[in-house]
């Protein structure tokens, strides 16, 4: 891991105690007000040393039982926020949104290769860019558009699952469903062998950056820029991943790009967010931008899709009722030789509601993405510096017990009204974040996660799986740590409980050798004129 940070910390202290000392950083401008209440901060560190480093949510959350719903600490020198409710994170990032949606400055993000992420961008002309065109691929009536699509890689998915070996390497599969579709969406479709290696090196620069997108470490870094010139030593390979984060970023930025050129020349390419824009005249930094786009879009909805689907499959192995009462509501609202498609979705509400639990049960990116205030600002008699950065600690939020009684548990049922009715639509889900920064790939990823689901549970059963002596074996939530977290691989095990849908899957999946997905009118509106 890059920038562990005890490790950082453990290597780094002597060298930054000279330099917080050498550059006078302890300096502190005087408030008007008082700061947010929050833990009493050590000299130079800050509350660095307070935290779980793998787990900082858990210590926010902690530190919001003493402190309140808003707190303040400071690491290294930076003032952070902590929200720790949903009120005042529409209260200030919705609502005052003009002093709340840039980013925190961090110089690692270029060192890495991660200059041209629309996540990490700060507020301005290239970001209002950036989210203008995935606002015209992915907003709501286009993103429904892709259901045809969606519901081919689903019955795939269902097969897959079907026919795989009970082993922990399983759900592997879901990640190929997302990755599918996502690729379909920016891309179209690239040669055999190239979208399983654009997959794994996106992976591998993913991990390389994930790191440098946590706070606390970016903190350290806004800091400290002189830490970026220590010599290697200081912090180990750090370096060398560094510099392989630029090598794979300029690798994914452009090779994907090159080849849907290629397939546009000789006629072979598919629609997509890229071919769109180069089958239509374009200036070369248009170009640059689209390419920065496309892989922005492709990082951000890679593994926040996936988790969501392994997360919901981990709930369906540990809640049986649940599953049963979603396979009941769909074969009373559908035939039982027809696959549930969007046409049926207002008659199962209850499907909709375990995809909003699966976002609150486990918030897979628990303390969202650090958001940094452009002005000074006062709320509730409190100082909010310009230059904060403010996170919304949405692992709070989903364990609010005045909002959720009983939040540990899996209980899609509170997301419906005595009637049977939605309360909330999903894509105003806390999970996807505030204000000008909210994720805007939230109705695909809607749409993608609807389908799946439906699918899965029109066809499926999801159960413990057994070991060799016929024992269940147990499964227990747990997840990775960092800034998305996904379950750890679990066992678990699938059966087919509608052979008659079953068998139409396995049919449609042999006759199309298929051709990616069809054009689709809403996509080949000229994306690129949103540029420049
Ligand atoms: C369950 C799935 C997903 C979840 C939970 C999720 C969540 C989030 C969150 C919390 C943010 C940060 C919001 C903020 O700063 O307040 C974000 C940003 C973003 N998401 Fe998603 N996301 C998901 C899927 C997707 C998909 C499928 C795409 C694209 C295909 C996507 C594209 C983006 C982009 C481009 C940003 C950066 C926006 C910006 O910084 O202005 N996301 N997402
Ligand atoms: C942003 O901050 C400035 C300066 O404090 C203030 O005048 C302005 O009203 C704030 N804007 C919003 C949208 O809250
Ligand atoms: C068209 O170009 C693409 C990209 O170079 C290549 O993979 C594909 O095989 C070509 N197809 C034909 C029919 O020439």
């Amino acid at each position: 891991m890059l920038f562990e940070f005890t490790h950082l910390l453990a290597l780094g202290i002597p060298c930054i105690v000279a330099l917080v000392v050498a550059s006078g950083l302890t300096r502190r401008r005087i408030y008007p007000l008082p700061l947010p209440p929050g833990p009493r901060p050590l000299p130079f560190l800050g509350n660095a040393l307070q935290l779980d480093t793998k787990r900082p949510w858990l210590t926010y959350t902690a530190w919001g039982k003493s402190y309140g719903k808003i707190i303040h600490c400071r690491m290294l020198g930076i003032d952070l926020i902590i929200i720790n409710s949903e009120t005042i994170a529409r209260e200030l990032l919705d609502k005052r949104s003009a002093n709340y949606s840039t980013r925190p400055v961090i110089r690692t993000n270029e060192l890495v290769g991660m200059g041209f992420n629309t996540a990490l961008l700060p507020y301005g002309e290239t970001l209002r860019q950036h989210r203008k065109i995935f606002h015209q691929v992915l907003r709501a009536e286009v993103s429904v558009s892709y259901h045809e699509m969606c519901s081919r890689h689903a019955n795939e998915l269902v097969i897959n699952l079907l026919d795989a070996a009970s082993d922990l390497r399983q759900l592997e599969h879901t990640q190929a469903y997302t990755a599918s579709l996502i690729m379909a969406v920016t891309y179209g479709h690239l040669a055999d062998g190239h979208e399983e290696s654009f997959v794994t090196r996106t992976h591998e620069l993913f991990d390389i950056s994930i790191n440098v997108l946590s706070p606390e470490r970016a903190a350290m870094f806004t800091a400290f820029p002189i830490l970026e010139k220590l010599p290697f030593w200081c912090f180990g390979g750090a370096f060398a991943l560094m510099s392989r984060g630029r090598e794979l970023s300029q690798q994914l930025l452009n090779e994907p790009f090159s080849e849907v050129k290629a397939q546009i020349a000789n006629g072979t390419a598919s629609h997509s967010l890229v071919a769109d824009f180069l089958s239509e005249a374009h200036d070369d930094a248009d170009e640059d931008m689209m390419r920065d786009i496309a892989l922005s879009g492709y990082m951000a909805g890679i593994d926040t899709s996936t988790s969501a689907l392994q997360i919901f499959l981990l709930a369906m192995v540990l809640y049986p009722d649940v599953q049963a009462r979603a396979r009941t509501e769909i074969d009373r609202a559908v035939r039982h030789d027809r696959m549930p498609c969007l046409d049926d979705r207002a008659s199962l509400p209850y499907i909709d509601a375990i995809l909003r639990e699966v976002l609150r049960w486990y918030p897979l990116i628990p303390l969202g993405v650090p958001h940094a205030t452009s002005n000074d600002d006062v709320y509730g008699g409190y100082f909010i510096p310009k230059g904060a950065i403010v996170m919304v600690n949405q692992w709070a939020l989903s364990r609010d017990e005045d909002m959720f009684p009983d939040a540990s548990r899996f209980d899609p049922s509170r997301h419906l009204t005595a009637d049977g009715k939605l309360k909330d639509p999903f894509v105003n889900h806390f999970a996807f974040g505030h204000g000008r920064r909210i994720c805007p790939g939230r109705w695909f990823a809607e749409n993608s996660l609807w389908t799946a689901a439906a699918t899965i549970l029109a066809v499926m059963r999801i159960d413990h799986a057994k070991d060799s002596n016929g024992n269940r074996i147990e499964v227990k939530p747990e997840f990775t740590a960092g800034l998305v977290i996904q379950p750890q691989p679990f066992h678990c095990s699938f059966e087919s409980v509608n052979t008659v849908r079953e068998g139409h899957l396995r049919e449609m999946m042999e006759c199309t050798g298929w051709q990616g997905f069809e054009a689709s009118e809403s996509l080949s509106v000229s994306v690129w004129r949103g540029i420049g």
